[in-house]
């Protein structure tokens, strides 16, 4: 039944080659989203899965821009709290900021310091790992505040960029759809 919905789930999801660049391919996840029974089925699978693998959170961090709208929606049917990363200087008050390497430069992630208790037990959510760089950098950016980063969960895994190789490997990453 779960596996009838994601692939239920796959379908809907569009793909866009060279965008935004020449050579990508652009897994859409707005393209499943665009009637009422959609959302309804996307947030219900996100529900289901970390009630089942991951009942003990207490707190769910959504990764700028597109990780925000999971983030939200499972953390209301969750009762829990929702915690915004961001790219540097976007969020207000006292923040605690991770930099991180990319192809070309380096890049800063940044939560703010009153949403983290230590030991918080949470679960980072995005719509896609690629490269794995983004969530990664969320993971550390977690750990270094002291919060337990107890897994990841993603609705799309680009598997071919391999993005586990840049993941911790004692800590539970989950995707809903795999594209080879
Ligand atoms: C995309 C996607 C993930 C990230 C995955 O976000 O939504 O957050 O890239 O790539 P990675 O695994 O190689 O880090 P993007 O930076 O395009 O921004 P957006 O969510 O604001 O659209
Ligand atoms: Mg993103």
């Amino acid at each position: 039944d779960l596996e009838k919905k994601v692939a239920e789930l796959k379908s809907k999801i569009k793909s866009y080659p060279n965008f935004p660049k020449e050579g990508i391919m652009f897994w859409d996840i707005f393209s499943a989203l665009s009637d009422g029974s959609s959302c309804k089925l996307l947030q219900s699978l996100l529900v289901k899965f970390i009630k089942a693998k991951l009942p003990d959170v207490e707190a769910v961090v959504g990764l700028e821009s597109r990780g925000f709208l999971f983030c939200f929606s499972v953390a209301t049917e969750l009762g829990i709290g929702c915690l915004p990363v961001r790219k540097k200087g976007k969020l207000p008050g006292e923040v605690i900021s991770y930099e991180y390497t990319l192809e070309y430069g380096t890049d800063i992630v940044e939560i703010q310091k009153n949403s983290i208790r230590p030991g918080i037990k949470c679960v980072i959510m995005d719509d896609l790992i690629a490269t794995g760089g983004s969530i990664s950098a969320a993971t550390k950016l977690l750990q270094k505040c002291g919060a337990n980063v107890i897994g990841c969960l993603v609705i799309m895994e680009l598997k071919s960029l391999n993005g586990r190789k840049n993941f911790p490997n004692d800590i539970p990453l989950h995707s809903l759809i795999k594209y080879d």
